[in-house]
């Protein structure tokens, strides 16, 4: 594997991607036991770090799992990935796992945790078709366990769910969750009714997103009201807009769930969504871009 294609970051020490460096017994191999983020680099820098890095502590405490090494460390091992990549557009995937020992559900209070990372580049063309001309979705059963809050290695569900929905010849699937609808596989999910803007709670039934947290902040700017309150799958199916949010795909319209046409009016000039895809970027300039002007109106 080229360096090209990115780079590794294992047992302390950086390595092709392809190398193997990991022993059989690290409880994330065994266990799904930990914890990780996904941190969108743009001009080669890596946007919303601190709060990747905050909602990765507060996950690490969530199960009880010890970091280690101060969050300035990681930040510093970030840099330096990237730094080796020289990657202008990027994603950085970082896990931080129980450690390696002898397999036991049970764990040792002092084995120490294993950080892993990669970075690769990043291919945006699909998600920029997604963004610009939205996705097909199914609706799913939400089979997660109670603590989706946690960003844990524990992806299962949202596996098999994501693998469901492209084998129905769609892009993914909304979980609903006794007759509401909690989140997409790898995003959150939003709905706009009447101009105001309606996602689930940030409680334990969701992961808090990032994007969702910072599109939350945009739309103080935009004078859009916002309800954060459960809502069921008759209410998105007849939303004005509806559409996913994350790190990676950004915010993606949803065009269509089970078939059905839902939220047309998001992929129209002016919609609430528009708007937003347009500041999200702006922001990305502002934090990430040497010259604001080059990167805004993609
Ligand atoms: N997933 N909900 C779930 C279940 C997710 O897995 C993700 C992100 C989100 C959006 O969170 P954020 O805005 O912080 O990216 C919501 C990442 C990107 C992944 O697993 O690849």
């Amino acid at each position: 594997m080229n360096s090209t294609d990115g780079i590794a970051y294992a047992r302390g020490r950086f390595v092709n991607l392809d190398e193997p460096v990991i022993p059989v017994d690290d409880r994330a191999h065994q266990f799904g036991d930990g914890i990780y983020e996904v941190i969108r680099v743009y001009h080669g820098r890596p946007f919303l770090l601190d709060e990747h890095l905050a909602r990765f502590e507060r996950s690490a405490a969530a199960i009880g799992l010890r970091l280690d090494r101060p969050m300035d460390e990681l930040r510093e091992l970030i840099f330096t990935a990237l730094d080796r990549t020289g990657f202008s557009d990027a994603q950085v995937y970082f896990q931080l796992s129980r450690g390696i020992v002898k397999r036991d559900h049970a764990y040792p209070a002092d084995t120490p945790s294993h950080l892993s990372m990669t970075v690769r580049p990043m291919v945006d063309a699909r998600f920029h078709a997604a963004r610009t001309n939205g996705q097909r979705v199914i609706f799913a059963e939400d089979i997660r366990w109670k603590y989706c809050y946690v960003k844990s290695l524990n992806l299962l569900p949202n596996v098999m769910v994501k693998q469901r929905a492209l084998d129905a010849g769609v892009a993914d699937a909304i979980f609903v969750s006794n007759g509401v609808v909690t989140e997409g596989t790898s995003s959150n999910v939003a709905i706009v009714v009447d101009g105001v803007f309606v996602t689930h709670p940030a409680d334990e039934r969701i992961l808090h997103g990032i994007t969702r947290a910072k599109v939350l902040g945009l739309l103080l700017q935009l004078g859009v009201p916002v309800r954060e309150e459960k809502f069921s799958p008759a209410d998105l199916l007849k939303a004005d807009e509806v559409f996913t949010m994350s790190t990676v795909v950004e915010l993606a319209p949803v065009i269509e769930v089970d078939g059905q046409p839902v939220g047309l009016q998001a992929l129209r000039e002016g919609s609430v969504l528009r708007r937003l895809q347009r500041l999200y970027r702006e922001e990305i300039a502002r934090a990430c871009a040497p010259d604001v002007a080059d990167a805004v109106g993609e």
